[in-house]
């Protein structure tokens, strides 16, 4: 164990009793900030930046040093697998992510290998590394990755989509090559978690953030099934057993009990769902993470602390057999947000929510 300074992120993902809400957002490093744009800047691309450990530490730290927030997420993104499978990321300002290789047919999906986490995905662990010393127990770093079926979804589409055909085609014509490739993502996903752990992660985040594109009986088959062989996968590892792990399916609010029932420590909340009703549904089995509108973020202070004590008052008081609740947006914080509105954000629930913790 180490000698966390604040530790009350982790304290709640274990269902403890806290003297308050902790806070950390989603995209907590990123363009809303001028500091990053200018190590970006220095990096010279997006990719660049976090291929080199040194610099995705800096970016890392910049809102734990400004904001004071509760936890840091590693500086990465979700696409680094596929990246090291050879599909060859390129993220082009305005476009969002490509795939210079996409799959494009069942023998593109037999070519795949499972990524080694030191070697290709070395420049990963490594930050975490740099990280954790640089962090020096300050607070908590949590490290993620995509979801079977949401990085399935941009290995297969090539980009971004918005009406999924290729994925959703792949599903319904050839679900026996859609779980291949699906069980392949499930096995490197599986092993970047534990070298993510082993490099110094304290907790885990799996963002499926395509999830909620599926009907529920094609989520619990392409989806839910796969987190769910994660979370097993995490939770019978000696060295990973006592790490946390949450699940946010984006969209994925008429899931909940599902998801809880994956064993997982807790859930991500998008803002379309009521946190009262999730903590009615789900909030004695897990821990609840969430879930202002990120787009608060780019209005006035104002409304910053009237939304954000919209949420808190909507968990409400934490009762004995409510697991507990972590502050955060409802999905990540959007470039055009104001680096103010974060102060006043951290502010509000540091200062605020004690009152729900009697
Ligand atoms: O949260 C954090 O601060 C940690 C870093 C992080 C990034 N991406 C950095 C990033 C995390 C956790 C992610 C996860 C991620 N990446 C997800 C899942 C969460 C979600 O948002 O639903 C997804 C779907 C991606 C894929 C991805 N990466 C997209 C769609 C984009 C482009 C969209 C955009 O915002 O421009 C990225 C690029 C990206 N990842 C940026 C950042 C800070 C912007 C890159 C830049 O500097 O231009």
């Amino acid at each position: 164990m180490t000698d966390l300074k604040n530790d009350l992120y982790l304290r709640t993902l274990r269902g403890e009793k806290v003297e308050r809400t902790p806070i950390w957002v989603m995209r907590q490093a990123g363009r809303y900030l001028p500091e990053y744009r200018a190590t970006r800047k220095q990096a010279g691309d997006f990719l660049t930046l976090c291929k080199t450990p040194e610099l995705a530490c800096e970016v890392t730290l910049q809102p734990i040093d400004r904001f004071g927030l509760d936890a840091a997420i590693l500086f990465s993104d979700i696409l680094t697998i596929p990246d090291a499978m050879g599909l060859e990321l390129v993220l082009e300002e305005g476009v969002g992510p490509v795939f210079n290789k996409p799959i494009r047919s069942a023998a593109d999906i037999d070519s795949l290998g499972i990524p080694d986490p030191e070697q290709e995905l070395g420049y990963v662990m490594n930050a975490i590394r740099v990280i954790r010393h640089a962090l020096d127990d300050r607070v908590p770093l949590i490290g993620f990755t995509g979801s079977p079926w949401t990085l399935a979804s941009y290995m297969v589409e090539g980009s971004g989509s918005k009406d999924f055909r290729r994925i959703k085609g792949l599903m319904f014509e050839s679900p026996e090559s859609a779980h291949k490739l699906l069980q392949i993502v499930t096995d490197s996903v599986i092993q970047y978690l534990k070298a993510q752990v082993a490099s110094g992660a304290q907790s885990l985040m799996v963002f499926d953030t395509w999830g909620g594109m599926l009907s529920t009986e094609n989520y619990k088959r392409f989806s839910l099934s796969y987190m769910s062989q994660i979370v097993s996968a995490i939770k019978s590892d000696p060295l990973c057993s006592s790490v946390p792990i949450v699940l946010f399916t984006k969209g994925g609010g008429r899931w909940l009990e599902l998801m809880a029932d994956t064993g997982c420590d807790g859930l991500g909340l998008d803002w379309t769902v009521d946190i009262a009703d999730a903590k009615a549904r789900v909030g004695d089995k897990v821990i609840l993470q969430g879930n202002m509108d990120p787009v608060v973020m780019n209005t006035g202070p104002e409304q910053v602390s009237e939304q954000a004590m919209e949420v808190l008052l909507g968990y409400g008081n934490h009762g004995p057999n409510d697991k507990g609740h972590i502050f955060n947006l409802g999905h990540g914080i959007q470039p055009f947000a104001h680096p103010e509105n974060m102060q006043r954000l951290v502010q509000t629930v540091q200062a605020n929510s004690s009152q729900f913790h009697t």
